[in-house]
């Protein structure tokens, strides 16, 4: 298993139509093993394919089985996923690995039934709710090169991209800050 790199906005493959996965095979399983790793390594809730520069119908999900603290997470492993239905309204503060350094308010179906195939190619249907159907949909936008910032209204997407290049630009900031005590030790 190995750690990718997670991309950021702008690159161009988060705005690509993910392809259907067509072979259910040793890649495959290596593929979604390594997004498990690297979502998890990153602390994320959800983690889809094209994040990681790879334009496929995949996504993983590790999610709380409670509301408890001490909840223990389920790890989930999407394939070519569907939403059947959608209902209900929920807003959730969201944030994204491919956005680092801000969240925003999103509205979203409170409950989503999902048909998806796992790393065998064997099709499950589930329903999930609350927190678990946010990121599901959330997830499955990524697949078809939708962002969560591409769910806010105009003014609030605006606000939201400039408050991005500011964290964007304050992260190389401090990156080239750190190069610089490196060289200079004594600083
Ligand atoms: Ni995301």
């Amino acid at each position: 298993m190995a750690v990718r790199t997670i991309v950021t906005y702008p690159n161009p493959v988060l705005k690509e139509q993910c392809a259907a996965v067509t072979e259910f095979d040793d890649a495959l399983c290596t593929l979604i093993d390594d997004m498990v790793e690297t979502m998890n390594e990153a602390d994320g809730l959800g983690l889809a394919a094209n994040q990681i520069g790879l334009p496929l119908r995949i996504f993983t999900m590790a999610l709380p089985t409670s509301d408890e603290e001490d909840a223990s997470v389920e790890t989930f492993e999407i394939v070519n996923p569907e939403i059947l239905s959608r209902s209900g309204e929920i807003r959730f503060e969201e944030g994204c690995l491919s956005f680092p350094g801000i969240s925003e308010l999103v509205k979203r179906a409170e409950r989503v039934q999902l048909r998806y195939q796992d790393r065998s190619g064997a099709s499950i249907v589930r329903d999930f709710d609350g927190v678990a159907a946010v990121c599901v949909q959330h997830e499955f936008d990524h697949l078809e090169g939708v962002t969560f910032v591409d769910r806010l209204s105009p003014l609030k997407r605006r606000l939201a991209m400039r408050a991005y290049k500011r964290a964007a630009a304050q992260a190389r900031f401090d990156e080239e800050d750190e190069g610089r005590s490196a060289v200079r030790p004594w600083r």
